[in-house]
């Protein structure tokens, strides 16, 4: 008997201590780098120490009383019973309650200043929630592509802000890219958007807007994901922020403003060829889904700088975009590698491959 206990107690320990290893673990609500993400960790820190003095006086007093009053021998008689004291119960009652009203003062106060509008100044960027993949419209009038057109600058995979500003997004499900009858989004599912570091979780609902505001304080690259069941990719469903410092961002703004890059080097010539036409043999185009620049779609992530040093990810954030061999194996059959994919596979060959590659990578 004592010997199972002590495997019991052993295993559960090594569970314990196992479940704690996470080297390259990046999502951590407890490191926060801006608004409301310190905020939020402030409460949560206080609301544990609350809950930990209540844990140690109970649990306390549980043990206090179950070793002090506990069978002894000669001890054979019924201890006296009690029933009912009036003053222990409202005690316990008044107790808790005190507790909760503590706690509440916080938290609601930090709901009201979840709730409240942007300031004036704030960046509004758009997040679309796909099957299984964000994309990013950046709907401030100051940053469209081109001179004439209001075409908004719009990205997938990796959210681009600048530092110490205030953004306000807007969340929206778009489904799985194509549209019903109807003229609304196909597959429509709840997302939910989620970096630990920046800010807490909020539901991406078909049919209506939730918003998001946050700050980032420090450059860097800070990784989320769907935080909501949404069908087979849901676990595959990632994003990175990056923010950049308000140098770095103006030179990315006009960088996008300015459209894709124009293609030279003949493979990526012949790629874009590929990129922008149907297929032989009845195969469709990659435009009918995806955007370069003007031309194409807006079913699939817009491609337009593609390899610009910022778009780190591709493919709901799963593969790095600077690996060639990731990038061709996605190419040659979308489904093998992220099963369920919209993607179809257009049977491409190795040249073709080869030089949608050059394209892609010529697209910074
Ligand atoms: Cu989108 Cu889970």
């Amino acid at each position: 008997m004592r010997k199972k206990v002590l495997w019991g107690v052993g295993l559960a320990a090594l569970a314990l201590l196992l479940a704690a290893c996470a080297p390259e673990a990046t999502q951590s609500t407890l490191k926060p780098v801006g608004e409301p993400a310190i905020e939020q960790k402030r409460l949560f820190i206080a609301v544990v120490w609350i809950a930990a003095a209540v844990f140690v006086i109970v649990e306390g007093g549980i043990l206090f009383l179950v070793i002090h009053y506990r069978h002894r021998k000669g001890r054979e008689r019924m201890p006296k019973q009690t029933h009912g004291n009036t003053r222990l119960e409202i005690g316990w009652t008044i107790a808790p309650a005190l507790v909760l009203a503590v706690v509440m003062v916080p938290t609601i106060s930090m709901i009201w200043d979840l709730a409240r509008p942007p300031s004036p100044g704030a960046l509004n960027i758009t997040v679309q929630g796909y099957q299984w993949w964000w994309g990013f419209q950046y709907s401030d009038a100051d940053m469209t592509v081109g001179s004439g057109e209001q075409r908004p600058i719009e990205i997938a995979d990796v959210m681009v802000v600048p530092t110490g500003r205030e953004i306000y997004l807007s969340l929206e499900a778009e489904g799985g890219g194509a549209k019903n009858t109807d003229g609304t989004p196909d597959f429509q599912v709840i997302h939910s958007f989620w970096v630990p570091e920046l800010f807490g979780k909020q539901d991406v609902v078909p049919g209506r807007t939730n918003h998001i505001t946050f700050q980032v304080d420090e450059a860097g690259t800070y990784t989320g994901q769907c935080a909501e069941f949404c069908g087979l990719q849901h676990g595959r469903m990632k994003l990175r922020v990056v923010a950049l410092d308000p140098d770095d961002w103006e030179l990315w703004v006009v960088n996008q403003q300015q459209g894709p890059a124009l293609v030279s080097d003949p493979l990526a010539k012949q790629g874009e060829e590929i990129f922008m036409n149907p297929l032989s043999g009845g195969r469709g185009a990659c435009t009918a889904c995806h955007a370069v620049g003007d031309v194409g779609a807006a079913a699939a992530p817009n491609l337009s700088h593609f390899n610009e040093p910022t778009h780190e990810c591709f493919a709901g954030c799963n593969w790095e975009t600077s690996d060639v061999d990731a990038l061709k194996a996605w190419l040659r059959d979308p489904d093998a590698v992220k099963m369920g994919a919209k993607m179809p596979n257009y049977q491409l060959s190795d040249d073709e491959i080869d030089a949608l590659v050059a394209y892609l990578y010529s697209l910074t």
